[in-house]
């Protein structure tokens, strides 16, 4: 494996390119705002780390209050332990009996959550946690609007049945609409939420009227999260992007009621070949993910066209076009699918110009799929 593209010490300038960088200080303030968000309502705070992979990161989103993270994968579950990161849910369904030994294994290990939305899910949970003698949280999802996992809210008293008939622990519901969250106007995203709160509470009377309490619903995303805060509802947040705010979310229209969160993920690049109209840099789309657009350039008016696998080309608009050599700050357009492109994080304190490379974070669950 190469180097990584910097060394702890380092000035901005020495950072090799492309890199994928952090801007410390700017990360450092959404995390606390999140913190102070969640905190200021009486809300539980468990940030989806499918969008960092890092154990670091979690380490730090815990120090400031969360009560753990959420994962995506099962694999990335096991890589954040193995980074000591001891409170995990895995807020989606996994099937596969060798795959569901895995968590039982890994419930072993640490404080462990999980999702289900069928009887047979359910079913090969509990048989793989008996052979283990392990315990999780069972959360049952129920569908509020993404039309992706999930049982319909009349259903889930059913099924939290089954959970609790196999002896499994019952812990609530998950409640996360995806869809939501890039809806650009406030108001249509708070009306998207406004429905998925009304199925959330269809779903815990659904509970109730089958004799089970229903402990916690959880969800939430960084478009969305006042909206659910403020539902009386939810009594978890799991926001992953605020953390380094992609040009995707930059592109919402800001939620009156919500914190502001500031870019803190860039790809450092550099011109590497100059035309009379046009300038490339060495970063395309193995430098950063282009599935919700491409990047737009850090404090220049430049138009960004995709260049390819290796190449971004720069079209002058409201500024000039910069020189042979030069450095270019790149705002990725979603932030979980590019930090996935990446081995390490360079860690900058002191800001984009001057700054000093204070660290070098490996991306622990990078290419965690299973
Ligand atoms: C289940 C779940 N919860 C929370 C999130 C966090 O969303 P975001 O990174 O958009 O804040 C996601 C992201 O896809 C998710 O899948």
């Amino acid at each position: 494996m190469p180097p990584p593209a910097a060394c702890a010490g380092d000035g901005v300038d020495a950072i090799t390119t492309p890199a994928l960088v952090i801007d410390l200080d700017a990360m450092e303030r959404n995390l606390q705002r999140m913190a102070a968000f969640a905190a200021g309502r009486g809300l539980r705070l468990r940030p989806h780390a499918k969008m960092h992979k890092s154990a670091r990161i979690a380490a730090l989103q815990v120090q400031a209050g969360a009560v753990g993270v959420c994962v995506q994968k099962l694999a990335e579950a096991e890589a954040l332990a193995d980074g000591g990161v001891q409170d995990i849910f895995i807020s989606n369904e996994i099937v596969a009996p060798d795959k569901l030994a895995r968590v039982a294994a890994l419930a072993q290990r640490v404080r462990l959550a999980i999702a289900v939305d069928s009887p047979l899910g359910v079913e090969r949970l509990a048989v793989a946690l008996r052979a283990a003698g392990a315990g999780l949280d069972v959360f049952v999802e129920i569908d509020v609007g993404q039309g992706r996992c999930g049982v319909a809210p009349a259903a889930a008293g059913a099924l939290a049945q089954q959970v609790v008939a196999h002896g499994l622990r019952f812990a609530g519901l998950q409640a996360y609409h995806g869809r939501a969250q890039h809806l650009r106007a406030a108001a249509e995203r708070e009306s998207a939420i406004r429905h998925a709160v009304a199925l959330a509470r269809a779903a815990q009377a659904s509970i109730t009227a089958a004799g089970i309490a229903c402990p916690l619903v959880t969800g939430a995303g960084t478009g969305s999260f006042a909206f659910e805060a403020a539902s009386g509802v939810y009594g978890e947040l799991q926001p992953g992007s605020y953390l380094f705010m992609d040009r995707d979310y930059a592109d919402n229209e800001p939620t009156p009621q919500a914190p502001r969160f500031e870019h803190a993920l860039f790809v450092k690049s550099q011109v590497m070949s100059r035309g009379e109209a046009h300038a490339v840099v060495d970063a395309g789309h193995k430098s950063h993910a282009i599935d919700s657009g491409l990047p737009r350039v850090h404090g220049l008016d430049l138009e960004f066209a995709n260049g390819g696998d290796e190449h971004g080309i720069l079209r002058p608009r409201g500024d000039a076009l910069p020189a042979l050599g030069d450095t270019v700050w790149l705002i990725p357009g979603h932030c979980d699918p590019t930090v996935n492109l990446h081995d390490h994080y360079v860690v900058l304190r002191g800001g984009l110009s001057k700054g000093v490379v204070e660290a070098v974070w490996p991306i622990d669950a990078r290419g965690c799929l299973s």
